[in-house]
């Protein structure tokens, strides 16, 4: 099976493996430890705390390790609503937030916060405008994700920390999906928090970070000893660290080959599979992650689109359910109809896939459609 699901998680990196190694074999030292057994481990997890804030252009001390993406949003929305309760108790976030920003915020209004969600044009962008008035004096967090991971529209991060600037709001970003595909940097950006998923990065499953600005104030959410500069308790995850840190590095070194290739490949599938009638494509080319391709197959039947997932490993958020309730908050919120959404794939390359899988994919594609061709 040809593997083109990256944006739901990657390989590891050899190159990361290798980094690890040590720590899973030989380096197994409390990195709170005053010994040298601790001082080895504690200075590979500062060397991976250099490696992370390097590629996001910030300082190490603005950077905390957790469990991935979800605890790092978790821990951000959390942190900044029970730390300024007394300021205000109003979030705004927009409608194609991944679950674990919509299902901490659905916890914080059952919780007595105000939750408002900004909706998104049919290409996945939230409306500023909206933004702007949505706000309130009450207003403590603006949270609103860098790209989304099913159709891979970026938003207008900069424009929004602007927005949250000038009205003296926290702002927080989810780059679970962008880190490592497109820039990610917390100055230009002018974002207060953004969370980091490792293992969209080729890093270990388990490890993630969140970055903090300078003066944000966040109620710490993991209890216990004072590891991460007393934000969140309990034993580093050093090997996850020391990965995360490595993939990081491939990141920022690999950059411009990465960013190419994967847009090649990406564009390369969108062009051949442009020729089955009624192709539709959800999102954008452009202002999109560059190894996204979210398509729908308005003119196949269930069979079809079974087939495909039978022999290439993609995402679907709805196939072959014509039930309104299987369908994604993001693609409802693009207006894609049920049916529609039982024929949608999103297809994300990765930096391992091949021009020679992408042919392989396309050619199972054109069989299977072979009576749908323009
Ligand atoms: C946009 C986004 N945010 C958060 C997450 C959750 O990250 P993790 O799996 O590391 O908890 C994901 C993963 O699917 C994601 O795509």
């Amino acid at each position: 099976m040809i593997y083109l699901d990256y944006n739901a998680t990657t390989p590891i990196d050899p190159k990361v493996a290798k980094a690890i190694l040590p720590f899973l074999l030989e380096n197994f030292g409390n990195p709170s430890s005053s010994h040298s057994f601790g001082l080895t481990t504690q200075s590979a997890v500062e060397k991976a705390r250099k490696q992370v804030a390097k590629l996001i252009n910030t300082k190490s001390e603005n950077i905390i390790f957790t469990s991935g993406g979800t605890e790092s949003n978790n821990f951000a929305i959390k942190g900044v609503a029970f730390a300024n309760r007394s300021k205000g108790n109003h979030i705004i976030i927009s409608e194609i937030e991944h679950p674990a920003v919509t299902e901490v915020c659905q916890f914080l209004a059952e919780n007595g916060f105000e939750i408002s969600k900004i909706p998104a044009d049919k290409f996945g962008l939230i409306n500023l405008n909206k933004l702007e008035n949505t706000i309130k004096p009450t207003t403590i967090l603006i949270s609103v994700m860098h790209a989304n991971n099913e159709i891979g529209t970026i938003q207008p991060i900069d424009e929004i920390g602007e927005i949250a600037k000038k009205n003296n709001i926290i702002f927080h970003t989810d780059a679970a999906q962008s880190l490592g595909k497109i820039t990610v940097d917390v100055q230009k950006m002018k974002v207060d928090l953004l969370s980091i998923a490792g293992h969209k990065i080729y890093a270990p499953k388990g490890i993630g970070a969140l970055y903090i600005r300078e003066n944000t104030h966040l109620q710490k959410q993991i209890y216990g000893a004072n590891q991460e500069n007393n934000l969140r308790a309990g034993t580093e995850n050093v090997m996850g660290i020391v990965g995360l840190g490595e993939a990081c590095e491939l990141v920022k070194n690999d950059f411009t080959k990465n960013y190419e290739n994967l847009k090649f490949l990406r564009n390369k599938l969108h062009k051949n599979l442009a020729k089955i009638t009624n192709l539709k494509l959800n999102g954008y080319l452009t202002k999109s992650l560059p190894n996204t391709l979210n398509v729908t197959f308005v003119e196949f039947s269930n069979p079809q689109i079974l087939e495909i997932l039978e022999k290439i490993a993609v995402s679907t958020k709805a196939a072959c359910h014509s039930n309104d309730r299987t369908i994604s908050a993001v693609l409802k919120a693009i207006k894609i109809t049920p049916a529609e959404a039982s024929k949608t794939i999103r297809f994300s390359v990765g930096k391992m896939t091949t021009e020679c899988e992408i042919d392989e994919v396309v050619k199972i594609i054109m069989k299977i459609a072979k009576n749908n061709l323009t």
